[in-house]
């Protein structure tokens, strides 16, 4: 099995320290209450960032995101972006990180005077939990690619539960993802409501066809920032970029297709339900890439 978030294996994780509501502890010291809301409901949001030489890349991009989340779940954050931006300075310093940390940033609605669902019953606080890891994408992904199978768990519509919401709570995706483990694949191609082909269970998917990028309409997936870097650089570079509907059929057909995410970056996929994509060749997403890497480039040159 591979997945997307696979990294080299580092033996100093398992001394890492994490932050928990402004201590700064062991891995094995750092709890949250039973009665808290992630824990028991799943009442919570996070953002995964990376570190790249002393800088988190596009923090303002995930923090827009963040603080969007949780002001639409009406969930007080406690603090500004400053302030998260303190704590997560603190805790690289702690752990002595500048460079290869992927950071998990979790904030929940607190502990709960009583095992029930009311949010009023989060009294507490907000819970704030912060892990960094460090952590480098494995190289073979690049080369092999992902192997993807269609999954029958669909994208939420909005009304339900926005799937804009990077929420503790990821269900809809962890079934998709054990419904293409169980196709023999590494991660779940999930459609939208109409079948339309949207996301993968935890990255955005793109394809290439006749040099053109495609990416869904950005309806029913997350607004990754990954995503919105790609689409950026490509309308940039001269690059004809879409987003728009388009089905299971253009994407068997397509020459490349490649996955987002701030992990890893951007991965080729090998694979749909079993069917090579392309011949293996892939000039576009080889482009992208190295369009992405010379903008993180250019970010950390000019926030350093
Ligand atoms: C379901 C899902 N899709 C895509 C992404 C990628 O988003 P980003 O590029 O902001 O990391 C994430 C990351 O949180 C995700 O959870």
């Amino acid at each position: 099995m591979s997945t997307t978030h696979e990294a080299d294996e580092d033996i100093r994780n398992r001394d890492i320290k994490i932050y928990v509501n402004g201590d700064i502890v062991h891995r094995d010291a750092a709890k949250v209450s039973v009665y808290d809301s992630g824990f028991m409901l799943g009442d919570g949001i996070w953002e995964g960032m990376r570190l790249y030489d002393g800088v988190w890349a596009f923090f303002d991009e995930h923090m827009d995101r963040f603080f969007n989340s949780c002001k639409t779940i009406s969930m007080d954050v406690g603090m500004d972006k400053a302030g998260i931006a303190e704590a997560m300075r603190q805790t690289a310093k702690a752990n002595g990180m500048t460079g290869d940390v992927h950071c998990r940033l979790m904030l929940t609605r607190g502990i709960k005077d009583k095992p029930f669902q009311h949010p009023q019953l989060s009294t507490s606080g907000p819970t704030l939990v912060i892990i960094m890891e460090h952590s480098k994408p494995v190289d073979r992904l690049q080369s092999a690619g992902i192997r993807l199978a269609t999954v029958p768990q669909v994208r939420g519509l909005p009304m339900a539960q926005d799937p804009k919401l990077n929420s503790h709570s990821k269900l809809n995706c962890i079934i998709a993802c054990l419904q293409a483990e169980a196709a023999g694949a590494d991660e779940g191609l999930m459609l939208d409501p109409q079948g339309f082909v949207n996301t993968t269970n935890a990255c955005n998917f793109f394809i290439v066809r006749r040099g053109e990028v495609w990416t869904s309409t950005g309806d029913y997936c997350m607004n990754g920032v990954t995503r919105q870097k790609v689409i950026d650089l490509c309308r940039t570079n001269g690059i004809p970029v879409f987003e728009k509907n388009f089905s299971l059929y253009e994407t068997y057909g397509a020459d490349e297709a490649f996955l987002t995410g701030t992990f890893g970056a951007q991965t080729p996929v090998a694979e749909i339900d079993g069917k090579p994509i392309g011949t293996g060749e892939r000039p576009v997403t080889a482009r992208i890439q190295a369009l992405y890497k010379e903008l993180i480039r250019a970010h950390v040159a000019a926030l350093s």
